[in-house]
């Protein structure tokens, strides 16, 4: 068992995907997870994927109410190494801001950051105000790390799925949680050498990853 343990918080913003990838892939690597899933987040997982809450609730170690503030992760006594969360909301980006830890995905994340602990945002809106930016420049002030899910194309993803792995490969990263999920710039031929050497578009059509249509590969879960 990795004795790693990091809290995935899943807010109510489109991209429910980015959380349930990031919790599929931390039971692989056998790290301990602690979900906290918000109404809307909820909701969003039923609306854009699959899979149904409860499911995704079983992927992780532990679960927890989102207003059960008495949960061990409420409290910086308990270990903890990082905290996720994926997609972040700007409600709950506000929330974690200005330490307003009226539910637990946020407190978590202040107790987080006041432990000087690794917490990634992966803030979803799109366009942004000037106070959505300042409510990132505050979170970041205060330790945070803001990992808006915005994809790299230099891998060449062919899918969806590519996609979102690369990001949640990359706040991984940011959490120090070691892997190889994804190629990494200046390996196995990702060098200007490398892609030079690769004719081909950056995006193959082998597999539609137009947004008219739901692709049912993404969107069916093969648990
Ligand atoms: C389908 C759907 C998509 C949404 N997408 C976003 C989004 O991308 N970003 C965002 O900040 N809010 C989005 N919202 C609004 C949030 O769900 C709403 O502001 C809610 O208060 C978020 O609360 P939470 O952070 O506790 O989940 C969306 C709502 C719905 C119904």
């Amino acid at each position: 068992m990795n004795p790693r343990r990091i809290i995935v918080g899943i807010s109510g913003a489109t991209g429910a995907i980015y959380g349930i990838t990031a919790l599929k892939l931390l039971r692989e690597l056998e790290v301990e997870t602690h979900l906290v899933m918000t109404k809307y987040g909820r909701q969003c997982i039923e609306w854009e994927t699959a899979y149904k809450p409860d499911d995704v609730a079983a992927m992780a170690t532990h679960n927890y109410g989102n207003g059960n503030l008495a949960a061990p992760i409420s409290s910086g006594s308990y270990p903890i190494d990082g905290m996720l969360v994926a997609p972040c909301s700007i409600t709950t980006l506000s929330g974690i801001a200005h330490s307003y830890n009226e539910t637990l995905v946020i407190r978590a994340a202040d107790v987080c950051l006041k432990e000087r602990r690794p917490v990634v945002l992966m803030v979803r809106e799109a366009p942004l105000h000037l106070g959505h930016l300042r409510l990132m420049q505050q979170v970041a002030e205060i330790g945070g790390i803001i990992l808006p899910p915005v994809p790299a194309f230099y891998h060449r993803p062919k899918t969806i799925e590519d996609l979102v792995l690369s990001t949640v490969a990359r706040s991984f990263d940011a959490m120090r949680v070691p892997h190889s999920f994804c190629a990494r710039w200046g390996e196995n031929g990702l060098t200007p050498a490398g892609l030079a050497a690769a004719a081909g578009p950056t995006a193959t059509s082998e597999k539609s990853t137009r947004m008219s249509q739901p692709n049912p590969d993404f969107l069916n879960h093969n648990e």
